[in-house]
């Protein structure tokens, strides 16, 4: 399916997910160049249940803090203008895609379980090869996919010929909608991102994150993030995965430097394992 298309199908849906206004300011004044800390704190405290939500979250195991966070003006001075912005994003759009009107053949737990394995998987990269920041990598890992959710929401039709055609034809949710034309939740994804005013190497992630989409770009988020992508599929039993990619990019040297890292199975699948298992228990009580 063309651009132009998905886009005008896309613009004609009324009911789009949308971003409490908070978590769209809080975007839109981190774009600025220079924002200041009083004017992000101000903004942030005139929703209390988001405030609690991002406390909740930058005092869990995640952040690994020593002494417990107790506002967000201390968030922000201990934290930073990112991690706030990265715990904002988090709560704001899980809060967004839970949509009341999701094709009930479309497994939504089975979803969440995934994006969480793949930012887990996502930082635990990043972090051993200091190729993104660790944090950036768990966000674009848990939102790479949401994608799908507006196809299980406004695109039902379509939904269900994907997942006919993947039992049918043993392939990936990628490849069937490739197969069957349908909007891929790629670009469906990182058109939401861009209208939420989600940052840059986000919106990119959430477009490029599969090795056969069309890529203008490759950043070693997006890496990181397809690699991951596939290596969760692989452990779940997903059938259309290897990690085999095209010639080009197994090239490139963010992939080879990722690959390395990912080497030694013994040293770090017990690790990630189990930091998955307390990302999942994490985000069911959110
Ligand atoms: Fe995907
Ligand atoms: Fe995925």
């Amino acid at each position: 399916m063309n651009r132009d298309l998905l886009i005008k199908k896309m613009k004609s849906i009324n009911n789009l997910p949308t971003l409490p206004v908070i978590a769209l300011e809080v975007n839109r004044l981190l774009q600025l160049y220079e924002s200041p800390t009083d004017q992000l704190v101000a903004l942030l405290e005139k929703d209390q249940s988001l405030v609690v939500k991002i406390l909740r979250l930058v005092n869990s195991s995640f952040y690994g803090l020593r002494s417990k966070v107790n506002s967000v003006r201390h968030a922000v001075t201990l934290l930073g203008f990112n991690t706030v912005r990265n715990a904002v994003v988090t709560v704001a759009i899980i809060d967004a895609l839970a949509l009341k009107n999701i094709l009930t053949d479309f497994d939504i737990n089975s979803f969440w379980k995934h994006a969480i394995h793949v930012a887990v998987m996502g930082r635990y990269i990043a972090n051993k090869t200091r190729l993104a920041s660790g944090e950036d990598a768990f966000t674009a890992g848990l939102l790479h996919d949401m994608g799908k959710v507006v196809l299980a929401a406004f695109f039902q039709e379509d939904l269900i010929q994907i997942l006919r055609t993947m039992e049918s034809d043993r392939i990936n949710f990628f490849d069937a909608e490739e197969k069957i034309n349908s909007c891929p939740h790629n670009l469906v994804g990182s058109f939401l991102a861009q209208r939420w005013l989600l940052p840059d190497p986000l919106i990119k992630t959430i477009q490029y994150h599969h090795s056969k989409a069309d890529r203008s770009e490759q950043t070693q988020l997006i890496a990181i993030i397809d690699i991951s992508n596939r290596l969760v599929h692989m452990m779940t039993g997903d059938v259309g995965y290897s990690l085999q990619t095209e010639e080009n990019q197994e090239n490139d040297g963010d992939s080879k430097t990722i690959m390395k890292c990912l080497s030694n199975l013994q040293n770090w699948l017990p690790v990630i394992h189990k930091e998955m298992n307390e990302a999942c228990e994490f985000f069911n009580k959110v």
